[in-house]
């Protein structure tokens, strides 16, 4: 969860919330999601919500109404919806799974609607010899129908299982640019889009 308050000003850290797509026992996204939490960390300029799905424990999308309704039954879609409404920023770390993304993500997206828009995403994907291109390719238009901005700047990682050691992601110099590049582009769009959303929520 955020701790930060409601006063947004220039030097405010980004509330960047980070997203571990795979809830599978023994995941190698949870060592890959470490290692951007920790950068991000050493980093600074970010204010880190990291969401574990396994943890958040979501069913299958269980709301009698449309997400675009914004109107919640169930007490862990309200939940939900606070904590990514909160945030300003999202970067998701998610695996290649027969050439689509993680379905449990999917169904994270899902349950939500406005709670998304407006909001830059940065993907930092992986897999075997793809490296999450193909995940990549089928995320893009869910995340546009959401009103998501994806940052042109992304990470993919092929052969994961092989830059792992003893739960440790071990990057290149390559991978920690790229990672840097995506933070760059997160930082410039959060404050840009959320004048966007205010300017909306005055004008309606
Ligand atoms: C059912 C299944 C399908 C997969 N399909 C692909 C694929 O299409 N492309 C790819 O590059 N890797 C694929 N992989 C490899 C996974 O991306 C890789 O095992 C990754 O580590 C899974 O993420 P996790 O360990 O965090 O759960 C697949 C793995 C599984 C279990």
């Amino acid at each position: 969860m955020f701790t930060s308050t409601t006063d947004r000003g220039p030097e405010t850290p980004i509330r960047l919330m980070v997203i571990i797509g795979s809830v599978r026992p023994g995941r190698v996204g949870l060592s890959v999601a470490l290692w951007v939490h920790e950068h991000v960390t050493a980093r600074g300029g970010f204010d880190i919500d990291f969401v574990d799905l396994a943890e958040l424990n979501l069913p299958p999308v269980d709301e009698h109404r449309l997400p675009r309704t914004g109107q919640y039954g169930r007490k862990h879609t309200a939940a939900w919806s606070e904590r990514v409404q909160n945030a300003d920023a999202f970067l998701f770390v998610s695996p290649e799974i027969n050439s689509s993304f993680s379905p449990c993500l999917k169904n994270a997206l899902d349950f939500l609607f406005s709670e998304w828009s407006r909001k830059p995403v940065g993907l930092v994907s992986y897999g075997g010899k793809g490296g999450g291109a193909f995940g990549v390719a089928a995320l893009r238009p869910v995340l546009s129908d959401l009103g998501l901005v994806t940052a042109s700047s992304h990470l993919n990682i092929s052969r994961v299982s092989e830059q792992v050691d003893d739960g440790f992601f071990l990057p290149s110099d390559d991978q920690i640019a790229r990672l840097d590049g995506l933070l760059d582009e997160l930082r410039a769009l959060a404050p840009a889009l959320r004048s966007v959303r205010e300017s909306t929520l005055v004008a309606s």
